[in-house]
């Protein structure tokens, strides 16, 4: 993948692994544009990193995600890489958590319909670029899920199972799609408290970038390649091992 001089749209670019993204991108040379709810958060990123253009949209509603790829198509007709990387997550009892039904439609918006809404919307325009890339963020939970998540690892297998496919359809495309597999990484995601065995965003998107140079497909940061093969030969203790964490 040629990591210079591209136009590059990061859903969640103003929090943790995005927002790494997002610098290390800038340093390379490409323009990159960040989105997310927040417009305090886009502040944030954009005193961060003044050359970051912002744009702020709820990915959850689908007329928002229509109304940024019409802004785009004219603003950055060059645009020719999408990373799907927003989401949400809630830890949560699915028979006692309060609003679970809320927060099942907001999960399953935010972190399967909307990338597949926003790779559906944007394809036109990534098509006619020479080099093109989709690129979803996941997660080792696709493999094994974690019981205190009721809907995530739902939500990220779904987008797993779906990148497989949108590959397989776009073989013969000039559009390149990638999933990107992270491990526990201490970003605001865990709420101050992330877990001991997490890994820094520098260190998490610097093995991402290496591995996107290399042409990977699937690339499973860290130790999500272990979690991979224990979930092959030892499932059960791989599921065991990572829900005692
Ligand atoms: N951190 C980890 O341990 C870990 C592990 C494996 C995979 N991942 C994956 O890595 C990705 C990034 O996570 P992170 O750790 O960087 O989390 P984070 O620091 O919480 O950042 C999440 C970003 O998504 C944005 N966002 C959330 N809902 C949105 C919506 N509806 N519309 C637009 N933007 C939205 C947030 O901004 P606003 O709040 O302003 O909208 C924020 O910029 C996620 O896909 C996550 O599943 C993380």
């Amino acid at each position: 993948m040629m990591m210079q001089s591209n136009t590059i749209l990061i859903t969640g670019g103003s929090s943790g692994l995005g927002l790494q993204m997002a610098k290390v991108f800038l340093e390379r040379g490409n323009t990159v544009i960040i989105c997310s709810r927040s417009a305090e958060k886009l502040r944030q990123a954009k005193l961060a990193l003044p050359a970051v253009i912002t744009y702020e949209c709820d990915i959850a509603n689908r007329v928002a995600c229509e109304e940024m790829v019409a802004w785009l198509t004219r603003q950055y007709p060059l645009l020719n890489m999408l990373i799907n990387n927003a989401a949400i997550v809630h830890k949560d009892d699915f028979v006692r958590g309060e609003s679970m039904i809320e927060k099942l439609y907001q999960e399953v918006s935010t972190n399967f319909l909307a990338p597949v809404v926003l790779i559906k919307l944007l394809y036109p325009l990534l098509n006619r670029q020479a080099n093109a890339h989709i690129i979803n963020v996941t997660t080792g939970l696709v493999y094994i899920p974690r019981t205190v998540y009721p809907f995530y690892n739902s939500t990220k297998a779904a987008l797993h199972a779906f990148t497989q496919v949108l590959r397989k359809q776009l073989k013969d495309s000039p559009v390149k799609v990638t999933e990107v597999l992270f491990p526990a990484v201490a970003t605001p995601w865990h709420n101050g408290s992330p877990p001991s065995i997490a890994i820094t965003p520098e260190k998490a998107i610097d093995e991402m970038v290496k591995k996107l140079e290399a042409g990977k497909d699937e690339i499973r940061v860290g130790k999500v390649k272990l979690l991979y093969i224990l979930s092959r030969i030892v499932p059960a203790f791989a599921f065991r091992k990572l829900n005692a964490i």
